[in-house]
């Protein structure tokens, strides 16, 4: 493969010691939407960019015709004085590209799921320890107001013991029609570990990061395999021929202090809405669901619904744009972050768990952390 240094020219970005020097490794969607956020801050200069497909490359070269842009990420790490590196690439390309990147010095930003297996994830956080950098992992939702709100009130103790989570992650027909994120070798799973995650992981955030003890789970193939069909969706035309992973995963956690978590996730099923994005928590003092955001207590001899009279705008682009803030003020400004990569380590043992029950026919496998 020809490496491609495509262009030479400077920065237009004055850069002084408070300017964020960041190169992309993986320059396709959630990059397009990182490029875009990150644009609008003066104390970013996004001066690198590596990608391998060439027509994906020529977009962003002339979107950002002052970052040198590269085929070959390792070329572009060798080359390129950065101090941050996002890694936007398909999960299978989570750990080198990570490893690499810190290995070279600069703190990393890795989209979610943290990696393909415990043991990989492992190794990133390591690596991060041993180049004494900083590694974020993109789990967004948690800068929602939403879940920051019930994070808060389970610190605070109004559910008390929480016993039970649960997830739901379900789109009716969103199966993506663009990526790998229909081939399991690559991505290491469907719905479960695409958008499962971000409610899993949200759901388990709020219930104070409990550790998983075993899971069990039972998965599902019934339409991803075969051609969309006439049928309207979001994404019709997928590619079927290549598909691998599951429309439906329906799964079941449970932790060391005996909480229990079910969980459900689809690409593809038969159920009322669109997409649906939703947990809910039961603890023996109150409980609550993230939307409506709604926390159900007992209070002066009754049973009442509290909801904050005020949020934060909860639309998908402004809380990502909180992630991005996030991830520069704490490498930038050494504020603390609230998505340390290690984090990521317990909701990949749960995801990698839920996948080896499905292997097993749904028996409940033993998770060690
Ligand atoms: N946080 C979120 O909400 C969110 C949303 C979508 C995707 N993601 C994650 O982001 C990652 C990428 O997803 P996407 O939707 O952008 O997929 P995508 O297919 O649109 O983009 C991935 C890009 O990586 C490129 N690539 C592959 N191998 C490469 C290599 N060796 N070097 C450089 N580039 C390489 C591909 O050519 C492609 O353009 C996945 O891990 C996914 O889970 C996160």
């Amino acid at each position: 493969m020809a490496t491609a240094r495509q262009t030479s020219r400077g920065n237009s970005k004055v850069r002084n010691n408070k300017t964020l020097r960041i190169g992309f490794i993986g320059a396709g969607g959630i990059a397009d939407l990182q490029l875009r956020l990150l644009a609008k801050r003066k104390d970013v200069a996004v001066t690198a960019l590596s990608e391998v497909n060439p027509e994906t490359l020529q977009r962003r070269q002339a979107e950002l015709p002052d970052a040198h842009c590269y085929t070959d990420y390792k070329e572009m790490l060798k080359t390129e004085k950065l101090d941050a590196v996002s890694v936007c690439t398909p999960n299978i390309l989570h750990m080198q590209p990570t490893i690499d990147a810190l290995r070279a010095g600069n703190h990393v930003l890795c989209e979610k799921p943290l990696s393909m297996t415990v043991a990989e994830g492992r190794k990133m956080l390591t690596a991060a320890k041993r180049a004494r950098k900083k590694l974020i992992i993109g789990f967004q939702y948690r800068y929602d107001p939403r879940t920051q709100y019930l994070r808060q009130a389970m610190e605070e103790g109004q559910f008390g013991n929480i016993l039970y989570g649960r997830v739901q992650a379900m789109r009716r027909r969103g199966i993506p029609n663009w990526g790998v994120f229909g081939r399991k070798e690559l991505q290491g799973g469907g719905p479960l570990i695409d958008i499962g995650v971000h409610v899993l992981e949200m759901t388990h955030y709020t219930m104070g990061a409990p550790t998983p003890v075993s899971a069990s789970a039972d998965m599902f193939t019934y339409l991803g395999n075969k051609p969309s069909g006439g049928i309207q969706s979001m994404w019709p035309n997928w590619d079927h021929e290549t598909y691998t992973v599951e429309d439906l995963a329906v799964g079941r956690i449970r932790f060391d202090n005996g909480a229990v978590l079910h969980i459900e996730s689809a690409f593809a099923a038969h159920v009322p809405d669109a997409s649906q994005m939703n947990f809910q928590l039961m603890g023996d003092k109150g409980g609550a669901t993230w939307s409506p955001t709604v926390i159900f207590t007992d209070e002066a001899g009754h049973m009442v619904n509290k909801e904050p009279a005020w949020l934060a705008d909860t639309a998908f682009d402004k809380v990502f744009e909180r992630k991005m803030k996030g991830f520069v003020d704490h490498v930038l400004y050494n504020k603390p972050t609230i998505a340390p990569a290690t984090d990521g380590l317990k909701v990949q043992a749960m995801l990698n768990a839920l996948y080896a029950s499905a292997d097993k026919k749904g028996k409940e496998v033993s998770i060690k952390l």
